[in-house]
């Protein structure tokens, strides 16, 4: 591994709202119809040298985290449990019982290695990317694998502090 983590910090916006438009089409995410923007999250970002290759963000509320996005550019290392393993520390330093996340219907990969990570599936939400699509049109209507893309899924893991 010759990758570092460290916290994201206000200096880090820029480039989070680049990293996210070449990996994600905009400076946004749409999650079960809210806009979540690089300003109201937390977060760690993941280095090599000074390139970024990678990161996670996540948002409180309540007694919930919710993990925002999450990105590898160095897969099958480790980068992207590591990440998850920040994620969930900061949950529970902040007291929450619950962090989750929203991943598409399409995303096979992602559903696998959430699950293989101890998250669970907690709902599916049919037609909600059709919703969020609305509201951020470049969200292709094929998604991964060739799937079409319509459905959140909602995993989550219950913290015990
Ligand atoms: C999903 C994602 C974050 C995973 O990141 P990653 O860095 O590849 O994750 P890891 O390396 O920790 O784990 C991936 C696999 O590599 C394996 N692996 C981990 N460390 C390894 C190592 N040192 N050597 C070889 N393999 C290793 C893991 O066992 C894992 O396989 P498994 O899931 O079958 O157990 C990444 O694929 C990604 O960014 N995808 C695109 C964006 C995305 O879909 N994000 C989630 C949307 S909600």
């Amino acid at each position: 591994m010759t990758f570092h983590l460290r916290r994201l910090t206000q200096n880090d916006l820029p480039r989070l709202r680049q990293f996210w438009r070449e990996n994600w089409g905009d400076e946004f995410v749409v999650a079960h119809g809210v806009i979540y923007r690089p300003e109201a999250l937390d977060g760690f970002v993941a280095f090599d040298g000074k390139e970024w290759i990678g990161g996670i963000t996540y948002h409180f509320s309540g007694s919930d985290c919710e993990i925002i996005s999450l990105d590898s550019l160095r897969e099958g290392q480790g980068l992207g449990t590591l990440l998850i393993e920040k994620a969930i520390e900061a949950a529970r330093a902040k007291g929450c019982q619950r962090i989750f996340l929203i991943t598409t219907n399409d995303n096979l990969h992602a559903l696998g290695f959430y699950q293989k990570r101890g998250f669970e599936l907690a709902a599916v939400h049919r037609g909600a990317v059709n919703e969020s699509r609305k509201i951020k049109p470049g969200i292709p209507l094929i998604g991964e694998n060739g799937i079409p893309l319509r459905d959140e899924i909602e995993l989550d893991m219950k913290l015990i502090n």
